[in-house]
């Protein structure tokens, strides 16, 4: 074998698709993951890291491509990390999704491979997102004909749009995208030309200096509204730059229904204010999961693709199997997407949630929903479920749980929880089949795994939702 290093060039086809999206090859069963690549291309790389058991490589030149190759629609595809896989057909993807799912629950042991079923496709492939979170920077990506360029169109130091993966601080500066709404681009060149012939700088994250943070719009196609949050940092003149703003956007965009103003000082890059000021509208905006109402605020959870997300709920209700009896914990709750969604059909529905604004949704939804046998309790779960068979005595033992937590997975401490409280079923929601599969194995000392049903919600990229029915042995 070709002794590999780091910088060394080598020809390598792509074999398959690995979790995190990257390509795979391998040489005498030595694998190397390759960026941006999908597989039956043909390509020259240069390893970027080598380690015992695998390599890392970037691709220097493309030398046949793939015959799945299709040709990929937005003119940011290759630089901008959002959409990694636009050039592989839809179908491809689905499989592709459905496959990473089993191989990181194969490592669980003594499963069938059966037991994960084909993905259920995002009835929208395009324009599905409800929500996009666009990064000011203060270093914008330079595309590769730029650097050649004495004079520059744009200002190096200023950009509006989405990170690099693995280039810390360089914001791509995004002029069209596949996945949201056309009035989601339209607000962010409206706030792009403001800001940057604003007094103020964007934000650095290198010495956490500058203004400009976050633009965050939230929309919906039934509803036609739409939330604005702009961050930013604290500043004496924030509050009239804001008005100004607002001004300028509601003349421009009067479909904007709200816009929100969060001040965040934290030196990490998320996009969550501290503090945040309604400059108009309610503050919130209301979406529809089929024929369910929800208000979502500006700092609260909502599925991202709302189509796909029916499809996900009904797959939930499904797996519950209630017949109007059960008590129902909904852990991880978010504004109640879940556990309004199976109130009609349980006694009683208690749903936990780390975040204020979330569970004040929440409660506001349950009513929007004529719904009153659903109560959410606002807390940090591995903390709300410390006393929990005192919890389940004075609330009631749940028969189901679902639960549905953030790609970090469940704390072990409530899945140990969860194994001393030992409700008949468990209904596991999961956005990263690797904590999936990791608390599954804790899990299966009292459950048999029914089956994993896979749904895209994420079309394009790697990100697979997966729903797993467990049954107490
Ligand atoms: C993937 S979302 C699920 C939301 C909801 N099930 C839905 O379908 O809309 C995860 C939720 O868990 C909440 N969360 C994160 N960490 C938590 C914790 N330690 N305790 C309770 N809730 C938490 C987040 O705020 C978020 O609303």
């Amino acid at each position: 074998m070709t002794k590999l290093k780091k910088g060394t060039e080598i020809e390598l086809v792509v074999e398959n698709l690995s979790f995190g999206g990257k390509g795979l090859a391998r040489i005498d069963g030595f694998v190397i993951f390759i960026d941006r690549t999908i597989p039956g291309q043909r390509v020259l790389v240069r390893i970027t890291r080598k380690k015992a058991s695998y390599a890392e490589a970037r691709v220097v030149e493309l030398l046949q491509d793939s015959p799945k190759a299709i040709a990929p629609r937005c003119m940011h595809f290759g630089t901008c990390g959002g959409c990694l896989w636009q050039n592989l057909p839809y179908n491809e993807q689905l499989e592709v999704k459905r496959n990473l799912v089993w191989e990181c629950l194969a490592h669980i042991g003594g499963l069938s491979n059966d037991i994960v079923l084909p993905a259920l496709p995002s009835p929208e492939v395009y324009y599905y997102r409800n929500k996009m979170e666009y990064s000011f920077g203060a270093r914008r990506w330079l595309l590769p004909e730029e650097l050649e360029l004495s004079h520059l169109e744009k200002p190096r130091d200023f950009a509006l749009g989405l990170h690099i993966k693995g280039f810390y601080g360089r914001v791509l500066d995004i002029e069209e995208c596949h996945l949201q709404s056309p009035s989601s681009v339209s607000i962010l060149k409206q706030v792009r030309q403001f800001a940057l012939t604003s007094e103020l700088p964007p934000y650095n994250t290198h010495d956490h200096t500058g203004f400009w943070r976050f633009l965050v719009v939230r929309d919906s196609k039934h509803t036609g509204q739409i939330l604005v949050e702009l961050i930013t940092a604290p500043h004496r003149s924030s509050s009239s730059l804001i008005r100004q703003l607002s001004t300028l956007l509601q003349a421009e965009i009067p479909d904007i229904s709200t816009l929100v103003h969060g001040i965040s000082a934290k030196k990490a890059q998320i996009a969550i204010a501290d503090t945040q000021e309604v400059v108009f509208g309610p503050g919130y905006i209301e979406k529809y999961l089929g024929d369910f109402r929800f208000r979502i605020s500006s700092g609260a959870f909502f599925q991202t693709n709302s189509t796909a997300a029916r499809i996900l709920l009904d797959q939930v209700s499904e797996s519950c199997g209630l017949t109007g009896s059960e008590v129902v914990w909904d852990l991880y709750s978010g504004t109640g997407t879940m556990a309004i969604g199976l109130a009609k059909a349980a006694r009683k529905v208690i749903g936990f949630e780390l975040v204020q604004d979330a569970v004040s949704d929440a409660q506001a939804n349950a009513g929007l929903n004529g719904v009153d046998n659903c109560e959410f309790i606002l807390g940090d779960l591995k903390d709300l479920l410390r006393n929990s068979s005192a919890f389940a005595n004075s609330h009631g033992s749940p028969h189901v749980v679902v639960t549905d937590p953030p790609r970090a997975g469940m704390h072990p401490s409530v899945v140990k929880k969860l194994l001393t409280l030992e409700p008949p079923k468990i209904v596991y929601v999961s956005c990263n089949p690797a904590t999936l599969a990791r608390d599954l194995k804790m899990l299966m000392e009292k459950y048999r795994l029914l089956r994993v049903q896979p749904v895209d919600l994420f079309p394009h990229t790697p990100h697979v939702e997966a729903v797993a029915v467990l049954e107490k042995r």
